[in-house]
């Protein structure tokens, strides 16, 4: 735990119930201002997250010449400086925790002209990195990075790219929009294979700023040297937020709970796949369309959860709410099993080792496997766990407590910041007891 944290402290039981709508979607914020700063014309975004890591991107293009007013009440409102706008930052972009910014940013940054050193935090620092760097090499971009493979990135400026039809060794949507951003700046044609769905938001919001795509199955191709034509953006609340209370809701007796204007993207919607194959209670209603992205409000209540074998074909729709998923199984009757989602070592932090840790620290039975975990259901006991600055992990293990017989402190939860500032407000005002404490 870092000198001043934030630790925080849940008390058992409870319900969660009202109505609430969870800050804006972290992938369509970061998008929102990438594509805005390369288009021409004024782009305005509603609902964006002000959270830090869609600010690390904010910032990074305010470093690099782009007028950015805001964020005031999730409006942003962007200048678009061009495809060719964009001017050196002097000094490194320090990016924070935020792998979104910096996979999409090398490939944004990759066809540029410009020298740029990317940085982050321990974290990001030790997240692999070959798997854009790799791909932008044979496109003839010059990174270099670590002997490990990790952060910092320098770009070196290169004449130009070349286009490269790529088939992504790993199901990752970082890794496609990287390569996607960059056949942009590339010559000819970039087309990207991915081997399961992935979301889908580049492909989404680079259409709606008027730029041609061809999508055949899961191969998606673009020509290079086009323009981007500014749009408004209205960011929906973010599905990756509104699980941790799609969890809590479902395992606290007598809870009844909205989520509004929640983004339904059918590449993101896993975790409602997953929690109703468990017997969950989520009603979804008011479908709509908002700016290309499918929303609609979700109402929750309690249910009794059972464990399940979860299919791997939803684990890549799900990839972010593996935690909070982990909680439900742990208070589910039976076992769960999740095989397939060797990707959860690499994110913010190891998601299968921290997790299974704590869920053993609270009394389960929780075997972490090479790409999964087994958990035997049953409930929680309280005691004190490390999220590792991983600020889902923190989110996760606060809504176990409505299913705990026992107070659970929780360390290190300042990166809750990260993605969702408002957690302790929103979530007490739902009715979870939590105390947030900075030392
Ligand atoms: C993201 C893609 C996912 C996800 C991350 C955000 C994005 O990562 O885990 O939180 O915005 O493209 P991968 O594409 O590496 O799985």
């Amino acid at each position: 735990m870092s000198p001043t944290d934030t630790r925080f402290h849940v008390r058992p039981g409870g319900a969660l119930q009202g109505k609430l709508r969870v800050p804006g979607d972290k992938s369509i914020s970061h998008r929102s201002i990438m594509l805005g700063s390369l288009a021409e014309g004024i782009t305005r975004v509603s609902g964006f997250l002000e959270g830090e890591d869609s600010l690390a991107t904010l910032n990074a293009f305010r470093r690099m010449g782009v007028h950015i007013q805001g964020p005031e009440d999730g409006k942003v409102t962007i200048q678009g400086v061009g495809m060719h706008g964009l001017r050196g930052p002097g000094a490194a972009l320090d990016l924070g925790n935020s792998g979104t910014s910096m996979r999409l940013l090398s490939g944004l940054l990759a066809g540029q002209g410009l020298d740029i050193t990317l940085t982050g935090d321990d974290s990001l620092s030790s997240r692999p990195m070959r798997r854009v760097t790799d791909p932008l090499a044979l496109m003839g971009a010059r990174i270099e990075t670590t002997e490990a493979g990790t952060a910092p990135l320098h770009i070196r400026p290169v004449e130009s790219l070349q286009g490269i039809d790529y088939r992504l060794p790993v199901a990752s949507a970082q890794v496609k929009s990287c390569v996607l951003l960059a056949g942009l700046y590339a010559r000819g044609e970039t087309c990207v294979t991915e081997p399961a769905p992935t979301r889908d938001h580049t492909e989404r919001m680079l259409q709606g700023f008027g730029y041609e795509l061809h999508k055949e199955g899961g191969r998606v191709c673009l020509q290079g040297g086009g323009k981007l034509v500014a749009c408004d953006i209205d960011v929906p609340a973010d599905i990756s937020s509104a699980a941790f209370f799609l969890v809590g809701a479902s395992i606290a007796p007598g809870s009844d709970l909205v989520l509004e204007h929640v983004g339904m993207n059918p590449t993101r919607d896993g975790v409602i796949t997953i929690l109703r194959l468990m017997g969950a209670d989520i009603e979804v209603s008011n479908e709509r369309d908002v700016g290309g992205e499918p929303v609609a409000d979700l109402r929750v209540r309690y249910a009794p959860l059972k464990g399940i074998r979860i299919p791997e074909d939803q684990v890549p729709l799900a990839i972010d709410e593996f935690p909070a998923l982990f909680v439900a199984a742990a208070c589910a009757e039976g076992e769960t099993v999740l095989t397939g989602a060797e990707e959860l070592r690499v994110k913010e932090s190891d998601r299968i080792q921290v997790m299974a840790d704590g869920l053993r620290a609270l009394g389960v039975d929780a075997r972490p496997t090479p790409d999964g975990m087994v958990i035997q259901g049953g409930g929680l006991q309280g005691g004190e766990v490390d999220s590792h600055g991983d600020h889902r992990i923190a989110m996760s293990f606060a809504m176990a407590a409505l299913c705990a017989n026992g107070d659970i402190r929780i360390n290190d939860c300042a990166n809750v910041n990260t993605s969702f500032p408002d957690f302790v407000r929103l979530a007490s005002g739902a009715g979870l007891s939590i105390e947030a404490a900075n030392d």
